[in-house]
């Protein structure tokens, strides 16, 4: 929790009162405001302890077209899937058969929604799914110890197993949301068959295991931020998920830590960026990499993405999970204690964003 610590600055009572106004960084941003509000501070020089990125280092660039043509064609694919999920944690497919009517759609409507009127919005303001099907706010984590507040909103619903209620979603992304959802499903099938296979396992290895079975989407909104150098869009963090399918806008601006260099995952028109999380980085014991990335804050706005998270996350689920036993053998030991996703979603949610991975909480 953030704690009272001194009479200047308390940024309990700062991050609460920006909590309440309800409004977000979106609504600073309307008010026109011209200084960074000190609670969104970054810790001087955290936006340049890393090398800068080396411009010919490209994340892998995938090409799914070939994937269902014959199996030795997949087994190009698996391939270049099992270098990228090693190597990188990171990969941009292309021809992933999500049409672009339905990219262009999700993105529009997300955006649309955060650009609805305050009033609308607040009807959906909320940090409790236990309250609200379909959750907006601003920085998930705002009570959290992370270090700095986020130049960035978001609104959040679990689309699967159990969809919400259409009527439950707003107006302004209720259509593209549930049609979004179906494709998302599907690739992530795909991408789960994939994955196991260029574990050398069974196409169905991962989706037994559930790793399909539930789905979070995120709309993060990063309005236009005036003095970018000051805080962060999102903090250096890795997924709590199992995969995460996300859609940039054209802005760009999201970056990868990859051989201690920040590297820029730059926008292609069509493509989705695909990225482990800490769940198959534990699972595989190690052989994935769930990767670090953040978003700078950046004058030019808003930035819209839409991030699809494979994992029940908060939600009750008994299951526990550890490194696959397929995987482990009496010189590649278990790397990581058993635990289910919810503990591991409470202790991510109370560290908060602070640059930090949650897996070095349950390494052995
Ligand atoms: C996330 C995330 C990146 C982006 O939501 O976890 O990393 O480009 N988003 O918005
Ligand atoms: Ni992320």
């Amino acid at each position: 929790m953030v704690t009272k610590n001194s009479v200047e600055f308390d940024p309990y009572i700062e991050r609460k009162a920006f909590d309440e106004t309800q409004e977000g960084v979106k609504g600073l941003v309307d008010a026109k405001i011209t200084q960074v509000p000190r609670i969104f501070h970054i810790p001087q020089g955290s936006l340049t302890d890393k090398k800068p990125s080396v411009s010919d280092l490209e994340i892998p660039i995938i090409d799914f077209a070939s994937v269902h043509v014959d199996p030795s064609s997949r087994e190009a694919v698996v391939e270049k899937v099992k270098h990228a999920a090693e190597k990188w944690g990171f990969f941009q497919v292309i021809n992933h058969g999500i049409p672009l009517n339905v990219l262009k759609e999700i993105e529009d409507g997300g955006r649309r929604f955060h650009e609805e009127d305050p009033e609308v919005k607040k009807r959906y303001f909320s940090r409790d799914f236990n309250k609200k099907k379909f959750v907006y706010n601003s920085n998930f984590d705002l009570y959290s110890a992370s270090p700095s507040v986020n130049w960035r909103d978001a609104f959040s619903c679990y689309m699967a197993p159990d969809p919400p209620p259409p009527e439950d979603l707003p107006v302004a992304c209720r259509d593209a949301m549930m049609e979004y959802t179906k494709h998302v499903m599907n690739l992530g099938d795909l991408l789960f068959e994939l994955l196991s296979e260029a574990l050398g396992l069974k196409s169905e290895t991962l989706k037994n295991m559930d790793c399909l079975k539930s789905l979070l989407m995120i709309c993060n909104y990063y309005p236009p931020c005036p003095q970018p150098d000051l805080t962060m869009g999102i903090s250096q963090h890795s997924d709590n998920s199992f995969l995460t399918i996300l859609l940039q806008d054209n802005i760009g601006g999201l970056q990868i830590l990859h051989q201690d260099s920040w590297v820029d995952v730059s926008p292609i028109p069509g493509a989705l960026v695909i990225n482990m999380g800490d769940f198959l980085q534990l699972i595989t014991n190690d052989k994935f990499v769930s990767a670090n990335h953040r978003v700078p804050a950046n004058r030019e706005g808003p930035r819209v993405s839409i991030a699809s998270f494979f994992s029940s996350s908060a939600l009750p689920n008994s299951t526990v999970y550890g490194p696959m036993k397929e995987l482990v053998t009496e010189e590649n030991p278990p790397k990581y204690k058993d635990i289910t996703i919810k503990e591991y979603t409470e202790g991510y949610f109370e560290k908060g964003l602070d640059g930090t991975s949650y897996l070095s909480n349950i390494r052995i």
